[in-house]
């Protein structure tokens, strides 16, 4: 039974996508490579896993990997250059994301979707469930959302997602979730699952955000789930088989939970978004937050 299972330890990041929206950007660098203000938007969610207490991190890479391995690793060079003037500021801040936790890597390959990038993680994960944190998408740090989805995954068993209301004509660009209440008003039972529907299709305004606990019985459907939307191996799909599986027969890997998340979250894949992350992220830094406010009041009085 899931429920037997030890407490979740690893965390899986898949980086390893092509970043099209994001081009020429991306064309030799990992959209999640992109600076969120001073900090590559991965460092962010490799601190939100380690902050949840996973600190076994596995990132899915692919052709631009090697961005990714460097930012995580020492750098001797810079490290040294900073220790002999004396600069222990920035020398702590070089030294931060090499210290940040275990980080494995495995190559995808092809981009042939996340679910595919997914199944890639089945061999360091094994037999036990594991989180998935999508290495372009910012959960404000303040606004923890993957403590509480550990919490319900050990308390309700099976698969939890990261569910958030959208307007209706955003819901195309999400999967999207049909949920019935549970008795935790932050948390709905997942009755089925779609990737991208259009907005006359969509059974509710609940989006898929990119936080998942798994069951590692996903990796046997993951096996077997055919490319879907935009030709694609979609995790949604597997997730979609597993709520019909356990719905049917209580099958292992199920139910599937899902919780509402109603803080700040930024899809830095995303031009608009990501600009919005930098502002808003800008603005709430002690050191930069003051300066840059007074000149984006300004800039907002004068120049719009
Ligand atoms: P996206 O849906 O944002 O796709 O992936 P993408 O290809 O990276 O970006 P666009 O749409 O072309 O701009 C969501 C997450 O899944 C990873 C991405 O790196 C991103 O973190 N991913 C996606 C993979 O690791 N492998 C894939 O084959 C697809």
């Amino acid at each position: 039974m899931s429920h037997a299972h030890p407490r979740i330890s690893k965390a899986v990041i898949p980086a390893a996508g092509l970043g099209t929206r994001f081009l020429p950007a991306t064309k030799a660098t990992p959209k999640e490579m992109l600076p969120v203000v001073d900090k590559p938007a991965i460092q962010y969610v490799v601190e939100e896993a380690v902050s949840a207490g996973l600190e076994d991190v596995l990132m899915v890479t692919g052709r631009n990997k090697r961005p990714l391995e460097d930012h995580f690793d020492r750098n001797y060079e810079l490290e040294s250059a900073l220790a002999s003037k004396g600069d222990a500021d920035r020398l702590a801040k070089v030294q931060e994301s090499s210290d940040l936790a275990m980080i494995h890597y495995v190559r995808q390959g092809d981009p042939r979707g996340l679910g595919h990038a997914v199944l890639c993680a089945a061999p360091h994960v094994g037999d036990e469930p594991f989180a998935v944190l999508l290495g372009d998408d910012l959960i404000d740090p303040r606004d923890p959302l993957l403590q509480r989805m550990v919490e319900v995954q050990e308390t309700y068993g099976g698969s939890v997602i990261a569910l958030m209301e959208v307007a209706p004509e955003q819901i195309h660009l999400y999967g999207c979730a049909a949920v019935a209440p549970t008795g935790d008003s932050d948390v709905v039972q997942v009755t089925g699952l779609v990737e991208k529907p259009d907005a006359a299709d969509a059974p509710s305004n609940y989006a898929i955000i990119g936080r998942y606990v798994l069951d590692p019985h996903i990796f046997e459907i993951l096996r077997t789930t055919r490319p879907g939307r935009g030709n694609e191996i979609q995790l949604t799909d597997a997730l979609q088989q597993l709520v019909q599986a356990d719905e049917s027969a209580g099958a292992e890997g199920g139910p599937v939970h899902g919780v509402v998340f109603k803080g700040r979250r930024y899809d830095t894949g995303d031009r608009g978004d990501y600009l919005r992350a930098i502002v808003r992220l800008a603005c709430e830094r002690e050191d930069l937050g003051p300066d840059f406010r007074t000149w984006l009041q300004r800039y907002v009085a004068e120049e719009m």
